[in-house]
């Protein structure tokens, strides 16, 4: 199975440009699983809640959905991208899984980042695994990244794969904290950044590029420039996200003692 990350630099606002855009560097690979970055088609920094109302789309009715399983049918393949959601007037942070039969599945972004709360509701649906080829595929959005139950989660669902729209801005952090939520659960990452800047608010936003693919044992099979679109692919077998095994005698989730543990 071949997967890879689209790393665009995304115009706030331009949506059928960065729709375009990232159609373009699609055709520069081949892959069986794409990863494209959180909101990698409106932008990311809202000035106000109007101007989201105004750009997010419902799911999968709206265009970017529509675009994307265009898209995926005409290349035989699945992505997972992030997107602004209206659902009947609420507004979410979230992710998609497409096919060339349509939604595959839909994650709700569950930890706001920022600027993000004031903005979006918060995620609503449970953490969730989809069958892609041969890999169980679950997704997490950007700042999830920091929360190691949320890829537990999709671990202890059978994950094999955690796809990872992303729009980060703190240097290197998620991209350290991906390998250990690879290396942790003994899965495939595969963290889709975004490049360039935005400083819609006063505030400059730099976003750190590096996406990113990860294997099971923490190794990074392939990352992006810091500051370069770039979309590409390697192959990997999913079926080695199976064996949980640290050493003949150790297997990382077997050895788990949720007796101990605290959730809240
Ligand atoms: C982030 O969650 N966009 C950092």
């Amino acid at each position: 199975m071949r997967v890879g990350y689209v790393q665009p630099a995304p115009e706030f606002g331009e949506v059928k440009r960065n729709l375009d855009r990232v159609a373009d560097l699609l055709a520069c690979d081949r892959a069986d699983l794409w990863v494209l970055p959180e909101l990698f088609a409106t932008g990311y920094q809202f000035a106000t809640a109007q101007e989201l109302k105004e750009l997010a789309e419902p799911v999968p009715e709206g265009p970017t959905t529509s675009r994307l399983v265009a898209l995926a049918r005409e290349g035989g393949f699945h992505l997972a991208a992030g997107i602004a959601e209206n659902a009947d007037g609420r507004l979410y942070n979230s992710a998609v899984l497409v096919g060339p039969h349509g939604l595959v599945a839909r994650y709700r972004k569950v930890h706001l980042f920022y600027e993000e709360k004031r903005l979006f509701a918060p995620g609503d649906l449970p953490f969730l695994v989809a069958t892609v080829g041969e890999a169980r595929v679950g997704m997490l959005v950007c700042y999830d990244h920091l929360f190691p139950e949320a890829a537990r989660t999709l671990a202890l669902l059978g994950a094999d794969l955690i796809a990872h729209p992303a729009n980060l801005v703190m240097p290197g952090l998620g991209q350290l904290t991906m390998r250990v939520r690879a290396l942790e659960n003994r899965v495939f990452t595969v963290t889709a950044n975004r490049i360039g800047t935005e400083s819609r608010t006063g505030e400059a936003l730099c976003f750190t590029g590096l996406s990113q693919v990860v294997a099971p044992n923490g190794d990074v099979l392939l990352q992006a420039p810091q500051d370069r679109e770039e979309a590409r692919t390697v192959e990997i077998d999913p079926t080695r996200a199976r064996d949980k095994h640290l050493t003949r005698l150790n297997d990382v989730l077997a050895d788990r003692r949720p007796e101990f543990y605290r959730l809240g």
